[in-house]
Formats: structure tokens, C-alpha cells, sequence
């Protein structure tokens, strides 16, 4: 598709938005521009391209798909989630205050903490899934509300709507980041977010075989800045990578509908499990913002938080694993387990990690793709061990 047809459904656009065959050769996959240059016809004549850096053909066609699939203006990948949340952050100014939801996936505050307080920011940590904590930490100089939702690892929701209602009359910017629920379960652009934002590292690349962030925005003024933010400190994404980006979002609708109803089975197996304490997931109905999670999200994903009661059982069912993965990340189409409270999470330290909730027991499970029998089974035998 040479234009971003806006009436074409989400998995026509993820498989032909920026993914045209190739002009010169007919080719249908796009090629990988391994290059870090372009020649010129003469000086300031060239077809588009002047420097890998600033940009890439690759990198062009994943930023358009990607935009297309978020419903934003445009869209800038980076070299990983984080390179991508570091810049979001130096589009601020030194004396600007950021809101953030208090339950954020730890690398997220560890960058905020320990990097950019010391450079003029300040950052207040709020429960979001109360927009009127939002409302109350805003200041003066508050210039960004940054959240996660479902959050990481304890699967609550913030109401992107009403968060925005309470942003937009001040011209803050609210800034969504949608790993969890890909662009395909989650549209926050279309609840009035300002800015989405992506490890796809997860979802989008969805096979566990290359780091990435993006971020989606709706205004030219932030395209343009995100794009002189590539060129001025160069935490790009590589072409191979964009590429890998482009061929896994191909399958992104599928996956994720296989996602969500394996998760939907696993939330159900565990949750009826007498070893396991609690469930965190927002497609059980006792979830305390299922209702909400029904209206924003048209799907509940494959992200299961659940209790198993201490560090020492997590530990026990854990090592017996054998299906599903032992490790961080998520998103992929294997079956990926971790632990919050010394991986992901660790950062934030025992007392962190106390005030949010984050207790030892938690095991987090990203449901891949396997046969769903196969990781129930995986996971029932692994349980036997508490
Ligand atoms: C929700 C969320 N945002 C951002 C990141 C950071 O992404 P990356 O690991 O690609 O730097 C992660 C990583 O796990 C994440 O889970």
C-alpha cells in the first residue's frame, strides 16, 4: 500500500503499510540496506538519504508501518525500549516535572532516578489507576504524565481517557507505554494519549531475536524533534533489526489473538489452582478493573502475574520448568517465566519493591504460542514442587 489507507483493517495494514515490494526488483520482502552512506549526484542533490544515521530505507518503511498500526502521525525507532524512553525525556527541559505511575517496568524510574534527576528533572510516582492521584501531583512545571497500563507486573490499568482529560487543558503530554498490549489489543492514541511508546522487543518483534523502542506521536513539532534526536545522539535501530521489526509484525494479529486466548486458559488454570495464591490479570472477572480492562482493551492478552506465596516457592516451581522459559522479557512466541522481585524489578530494591507490592512469591508468565496443553501441563507439574 503506498498510502496509509485509513480504512484498510489492522492486519492488511501490518503485512503492506511500508512493506511494498521492492521497485527496483519486485521483491516482496523489503531489502535490508546494510549501508552507512549514500552517494550524491552532486552536493546537496541525493535521493532522500544523506547518512545512515539520520536515516535508512529499512528504518523508513518500519516507521511507517509502525505509525499506521498506532494511528499516530509518526513514527521514530531507537536502538532499544530504553534508548527510546531516554529520548522521550530529553525532549524536556532542565526544571520540568514528570508524573509517572508508580508500578512502571523498573528500568523505566531506574533511568529516571539515577540518571536524569541528577540533569534538573523531577519525577512524582503515583497509582494512576486513580486519575485523581494524576490530577493532585501535577505542578507548575509538570510537562509529562508517563504510564504503563497494564502495569508490570502487577496487571493493573490505568484509564487512558480520563487521564488524558486530565492532562490535555494543561498542554502535558501523556505518554502511554503500550508493550504490554501491542497496538493490536490497545490503541491509547485514539483514548487521547500524546505519544505511545514500545519496547518491541516484545510484541512487535515477537520472536525473542532483537532489542528495539519506538515511539508514535501526533504532532509534528515531537516528529521532528524525535528525528533530530536520531541524528544528534544516535541510539538507532539497526536496518537488520528494523527488518526483523517488519517481518514479525506481519504475524502480529495472529500472535496476539493465539496470545490472548492461550493467556485467557492459563489465567483460568491458575487461578484455580489450590497452589497458586492469587492471579493478577485483567480478563478474570474478579480482576478489579476488568470492567475497565473490557472497555479499553479489545483483548486481555497474555501477560498472568500470580502469588506463590514466598521466595522460596517461586524459587522451587521455577527450577522445574520445562516448556516454558526461565528469563526476563516477554512478548515472544515461547512461553517466557520470571521473577519480578530479582529480575525486572530488582532495581528497585526491597523497599521499592514493598510500597508497590511487588512481593517475593510473584512469578510473571508471558503465554507464547506453544500448544496451550503443553504449558498447562508444563506449569501443574512445576507447581507440584511448592
Ligand atoms: C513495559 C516495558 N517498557 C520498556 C522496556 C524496556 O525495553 P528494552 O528492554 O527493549 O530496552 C521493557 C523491558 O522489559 C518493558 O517491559
Amino acid at each position: 500500500m503506498s498510502t496509509n489507507k485509513p480504512k484498510a483493517g489492522f492486519a492488511t495494514r501490518a503485512i503492506h503499510v511500508g512493506q511494498e515490494p521492492d521497485p527496483s526488483t519486485g521483491a516482496v520482502a523489503p531489502a535490508i540496506f546494510a549501508t552507512s552512506t549514500y552517494v550524491q549526484e552532486e552536493i546537496g542533490k541525493h535521493k532522500g538519504y544523506e547518512y545512515a544515521r539520520v536515516s535508512n530505507p529499512t528504518r523508513t518503511r518500519l516507521e511507517e508501518n509502525l505509525a499506521s498500526l498506532e494511528g499516530g502521525l509518526a513514527a521514530r525507532v531507537f536502538s532499544s525500549g530504553m534508548a527510546e524512553i531516554n529520548a522521550i525525556t530529553t525532549m524536556l527541559k532542565n526544571g520540568n516535572h514528570v508524573v509517572c505511575g508508580n508500578n512502571l517496568y523498573g528500568g523505566t524510574p531506574r533511568l529516571f532516578n539515577q540518571v536524569w534527576s541528577d540533569f534538573g528533572l523531577e519525577f512524582t510516582y503515583v497509582d494512576t489507576s486513580d486519575p485523581r492521584n494524576v490530577q493532585r501531583a501535577i505542578k507548575k512545571d509538570t510537562r509529562m504524565v508517563f504510564i504503563e497500563t497494564p502495569t508490570n507486573p502487577l496487571m493493573a490499568l490505568t484509564d487512558i481517557r480520563a487521564v488524558s482529560d486530565v492532562c490535555r487543558p494543561k498542554k502535558i503530554d501523556l505518554v502511554v507505554d503500550n508493550t504490554f498490549m501491542s497496538p493490536y489489543f490497545q490503541q491509547p492514541i485514539g483514548l487521547g494519549a500524546d505519544v505511545v511508546v514500545h519496547s518491541t522487543t516484545k510484541f512487535l518483534n515477537g520472536h525473542s531475536d532483537g532489542l528495539g523502542g519506538l515511539v508514535v506521536c501526533t504532532r509534528q513539532d515531537q516528529a521532528d524533534k524525535l528525528a533530530f534526536l536520531q541524528k544528534a545522539a544516535g541510539a538507532i535501530l539497526s536496518p537488520f533489526e528494523c527488518w526483523l521489526i517488519l517481518r514479525g509484525v506481519k504475524t502480529l494479529a495472529l500472535r496476539m489473538e493465539k496470545h490472548d486466548e492461550s493467556g485467557r486458559l492459563v489465567a483460568e488454570f491458575l487461578s484455580k489452582h489450590k497452589k497458586v495464591k492469587k492471579v493478577f490479570y485483567p480478563g478474570l472477572p474478579d480482576h478489579p478493573q476488568h470492567e475497565l480492562a473490557k472497555r479499553q482493551m479489545s483483548g486481555f492478552g497474555s501477560m498472568i502475574t500470580f502469588e506463590t506465596g514466598s521466595l522460596s516457592n517461586a524459587n522451587k516451581m521455577l527450577r522445574k520448568v520445562e516448556v516454558c522459559s526461565l528469563g526476563e522479557s516477554l512478548g515472544g512466541v515461547e512461553t517466557l517465566i520470571s521473577h519480578p522481585a530479582t529480575m525486572t524489578h530488582a532495581a528497585l530494591g526491597e523497599k521499592g519493591r514493598r510500597e508497590i507490592g511487588i512481593t517475593d512469591g510473584l512469578v510473571r508468565i508471558s503465554v507464547g504460542v506453544e500448544d496451550v496443553e503443553d504449558i498447562v501441563d508444563d506449569l501443574d507439574q512445576a507447581l507440584s514442587a511448592i
